[in-house]
């Protein structure tokens, strides 16, 4: 059983003991929903402050919905649009502090402020996305953006 366990120190040791538990929860299990379903829900019920946490899958065309926590999402998202579709294309973490200024931002659920969007990429492939939603502005610093980027590297490295 799932024992939620209570983060403590500073920020980035907080984020150790989360990388922690993440790897503990995907220990010896390599399916990509089955880990991104616990993953979802473990960041969900650790951090503050958020209103969605999910996944989106690259199809080879376009982003697909994963396994999430929050609102009823977005299905498709093509390469060229969102958040989501600039951090898939870029192969680079999207940290947007305003969603309302960012062009092309896509409001699947209008409370949302801010967001991270971490690519995920194993061997030089796209996989999908990793994306955290927020109702307050500039929810995620760079302490959340290295600990978020840890956490998806571990997600990919667990379906090897
Ligand atoms: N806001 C995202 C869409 C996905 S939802 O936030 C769950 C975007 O602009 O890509």
């Amino acid at each position: 059983m799932f024992a939620a366990r209570q983060l403590t120190g500073s920020k980035s040791e907080q984020y150790d003991g989360l990388l922690e538990q993440a790897r503990a929860l995907m220990h010896g299990e390599r399916d990509r929903i089955a880990n991104a379903a616990n993953l979802s829900a473990l960041v969900n019920q650790a951090l503050p402050d958020l209103n969605w946490v999910g996944f989106y899958f690259y199809d080879g065309n376009e982003l697909v919905v994963g396994p999430f926590q929050g609102l009823p999402a977005c299905i498709r998202i093509p390469l060229d649009k969102g958040v989501c579709g600039a951090a898939a294309r870029t192969r680079t973490t999207q940290r947007v502090d305003d969603v309302h200024a960012f062009a092309g931002h896509i409001a699947c659920d209008s409370a949302s402020r801010s967001e991270l969007v971490v690519p995920l990429v194993r061997d030089g492939a796209l996989l999908g996305v990793f994306d955290l939603d927020s109702p307050s502005p500039s929810r995620f610093d760079a302490d959340d953006q290295r600990g978020l980027e840890a956490i998806a590297r571990a997600y990919v490295e667990s379906l090897q």
